[in-house]
């Protein structure tokens, strides 16, 4: 009888089935078929140059090592940690108090913790596709209901407001935002960024904002308002602005993230004051990781550099061939375009390439396909050359 009982949750009971092109992608590794890999979007194998004395130094110093070896948590992090994202948004000309930030040990962490604040089980959010595929995880997981709101691509991708508005209803609580948008490289541009702040308004929503990518904007793109952050405000609404190092200073192994809270002050101070139970039934923050923070931050703009001279010089590479690259204004991401309607990333395969699928992103389309542009540029270029061949496919 007590058998019976053991049983998993209903929201884990995920179809683990490997897609068809992940079938096929792990028989051709099984066969040790020489692959080039357009998927890698881990910075810290992609060639690029850590300044290993600098990343180290805090941990290093003596006065940090005895603040390390004392547990002393703060729920919102480390003061001196907080205060150096005060001043990365300083650096974006917004204003943040330290207190308004919760430190968190990634961005997944973040979305977690503003999902449990706002949402009841069955409450929903609102999510652009295509966009980044754990959303789908992290909902779940907080029994959050996710409800797509198109993204649509004419000369640039756009927000489907009307489409948007539709989506809403009486369970709805938030608006999410990736800006810029993965994988598309989206920017929410000022006019759409006043459009949603009406919205939420006139409906009573809440903006999440995920800025990960906000440092990377393709110089060529021609944006309205380089790296323009959410937190710049106006806030009409209560606004949670999500980031971490992990793309910021290229290091997703430190897991450092954070989550600023914004908006009419008596909602804004009773988010915090929840967020701050929240944060404190886990204390998920380590001292050392902590007290590195205002050092990885202030050494973020080498990192970053060369993240953008990658992006650029893989963008061009893949323009040069002359298949079609959706326009995008920032991010690591391209989106390429092919004319057949079969899976142009399973026939890519077969040429031993290997490139996302569109539908890795909730993209319909099978002639759309999503690459890294921080891949190391020789891999990138030969890899880029065998698209050529596949270009009529
Ligand atoms: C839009 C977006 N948000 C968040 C993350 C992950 O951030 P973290 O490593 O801080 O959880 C990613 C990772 O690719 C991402 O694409």
């Amino acid at each position: 009888m007590a058998e019976t009982r053991q049983r998993f949750s209903q929201r884990t009971a995920w179809d683990l089935h490997p897609s068809d092109f992940s079938t096929a992608l792990s028989e051709a590794r099984t066969a040790g078929r020489d692959l080039i890999d357009l998927t890698i979007s881990n910075p810290t194998r992609c060639g690029f140059e850590y300044d290993t004395t600098a990343i180290f130094a805090p941990l290093a110093c003596e006065e940090i090592q005895r603040q390390a070896l004392v547990y002393d948590p703060d729920p919102r992090g480390l003061r001196s940690a907080r205060e150096a994202v005060m001043l990365y948004y300083a650096d974006h000309a917004a204003t943040v108090q330290s207190n308004s930030i919760f430190l968190t040990t990634s961005t997944s962490e973040a979305y977690s913790w503003v999902f449990r604040l706002i949402c009841d089980a069955g409450d929903e959010v609102l999510v652009a596709q295509p966009s980044y595929p754990l959303f789908d995880f992290l909902a779940a997981l907080d029994d959050v209901v996710l409800k797509p709101y198109p993204l649509f691509y004419d000369y640039g991708w756009w927000i489907d407001f009307a489409e948007l508005e539709r989506q809403i209803g009486p369970r709805t609580r938030a608006i999410l935002i990736v800006h810029p948008n993965n994988p598309t490289g989206h920017w929410t541009h000022r006019a759409e960024r006043e459009k949603l702040g009406t919205l939420c308004a006139l409906h009573g929503l809440v903006l999440i904002v995920d800025e990960v990518f906000l440092d990377f904007p393709i110089s060529s793109a021609n944006n309205e308002s380089p790296a323009e952050s959410f937190a710049t405000g106006p806030h009409p609404v209560l606004t949670f602005v999500l980031s971490g190092i992990s793309k910021v200073c290229a290091l997703p192994q430190m897991k450092v993230a954070w989550v600023a809270v914004f908006g009419p002050e008596s909602r804004a101070s009773e988010a915090e004051a929840r967020l701050e139970v929240i944060a404190d039934t886990f204390l998920s923050m380590n001292a050392p990781a902590q007290l590195s923070l205002p050092v990885w931050l202030a050494n973020r703009s080498k990192m970053q550099q060369q993240i953008r001279v990658r992006i650029e010089e893989n963008l061009q590479a893949l323009l040069s061939l002359g298949v079609e690259v959706l326009k995008m204004e920032a991010g690591w991401s391209a989106v390429v375009r092919f004319r057949a309607l079969k899976s142009a990333a399973a026939s890519l395969l077969d040429a031993d390439v290997i490139v996302h699928p569109g539908d890795f992103y909730g993209i319909s389309d099978p002639r759309l396909i999503v690459l890294s542009l921080i891949t190391p540029t020789t891999l990138f270029e030969l890899g880029v050359s065998k698209l050529s061949i596949c270009k009529e496919i």
